[in-house]
């Protein structure tokens, strides 16, 4: 049944007739065309739509509408460009070539920022710990970790 939601979307208050059980990434998707989350596995294992909610990364897929209504806060891939300038791991991401299909990047992209967020400086092992519940079919780990690491680097030359 379709019912009247509000959500706070990269920090814009919306409304949207959905069906509170629908999932936020349909929603996101179908709804409110926010097309850079992806729809992998539907299941929650693969991490390609991942999301932000008050910070957190969150497979958006498994997510219900009503779990995210109100106060609680999305950021998706769209909502990480500051005045006009991309986000320092959206550039290392570019710098060090880290995608090829580019299905799971802005999955990588938003865990790699709820990572970066919580630790600034995170080793080796702790990126690829946090990132565990990412899958990327084109296999481009190695790329990935480095755009992290730089732009771990990056955020501490601009602190
Ligand atoms: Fe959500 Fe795979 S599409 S985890
Ligand atoms: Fe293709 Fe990761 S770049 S799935």
């Amino acid at each position: 049944m379709q019912r009247t939601t509000s959500l706070t979307v990269n920090n814009k208050k919306l409304r949207v007739e959905a069906d509170p059980d629908a999932s936020l990434l349909s929603v996101l998707r179908n709804d409110l065309e926010l097309t850079g989350s992806k729809y992998g596995c539907g299941e929650g294992e693969c991490g390609a739509c991942t999301v932000l909610i008050d910070g957190q990364p969150a497979k958006s897929c498994v997510t219900r509408l009503r779990q995210v209504s109100g106060k609680k806060k999305i950021t998706t891939i769209e909502g990480l460009e500051q005045d006009g300038r991309l986000h320092p791991l959206q550039e290392a991401f570019l710098e060090f070539d880290a995608l090829q299909c580019g299905f799971c990047t802005s999955g990588m992209i938003m865990a790699g920022v709820a990572l970066l967020n919580k630790n600034s400086r995170p080793r080796r092992e702790e990126i690829v710990r946090s990132m565990n519940g990412n899958i990327c079919r084109c296999c481009t780990y190695p790329r990935i970790v480095a755009a992290i690491e730089r732009a771990s680097r990056a955020t501490k030359e601009g602190s």
